[in-house]
């Protein structure tokens, strides 16, 4: 891979790491709460973000490049009410979402056509990723103060299921 693009991609495993631990937190905050179905959302979340860490670090590693192992910086864990902790939820997916719309743009800077196939997953995957956070928190926000609502429904739907095995 292109030497400019290499810092950039260690600072993406960072942020995958960092949104991965996050998402514990969240979940915790379910499940402290009884709300064992949102709960289990943001652990499966979780469980994602450290496989996108982990396709980085593993397409350097394909392109001879060493990635490092960042530490995580401290990390939001208490929450006003469940739409704030999801609004946080959704603040960085697109914080991610220009991150990786910024390494895509190098990429294409660099002539860096590797870096730009492998980062076109990153980008379907983050409006996926955008869409769901924004429709719980529509759900969230709808249920007032009727959680069950919440849980009900995602515990139906099936785009959750699809993405915890995704
Ligand atoms: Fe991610
Ligand atoms: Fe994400």
């Amino acid at each position: 891979m292109k030497q400019a693009m290499i810092n950039p991609f260690n600072e993406q495993i960072q942020s995958e790491f960092t949104a991965s631990q996050q998402y514990i937190a969240i979940a915790i905050y379910f499940d402290e709460m009884g709300l064992v179905e949102l709960a289990q959302f943001f652990y499966r979340q979780s469980d994602e973000e450290r496989m996108h860490a982990m396709k980085f670090v593993q397409f350097m590693l394909d392109s001879e490049t060493r990635p490092l192992v960042p530490s995580v910086p401290e990390l939001k864990n208490s929450f006003n009410n469940p739409a704030d902790a999801v609004q946080f939820a959704l603040d960085q997916e697109r914080k991610v979402t220009d991150q990786i719309d910024n390494l895509v743009s190098l990429s294409l800077a660099e002539g860096d056509h590797a870096s730009n196939n492998f980062l076109q997953w990153f980008v379907t995957e983050q409006v996926e990723e955008v869409a769901t956070m924004t429709t719980l928190l529509q759900t969230i926000r709808l249920a007032g103060d009727n959680l069950l609502l919440v849980e009900d429904f995602v515990r139906r739907n099936p785009q959750n299921a699809a993405e915890a095995e995704a």
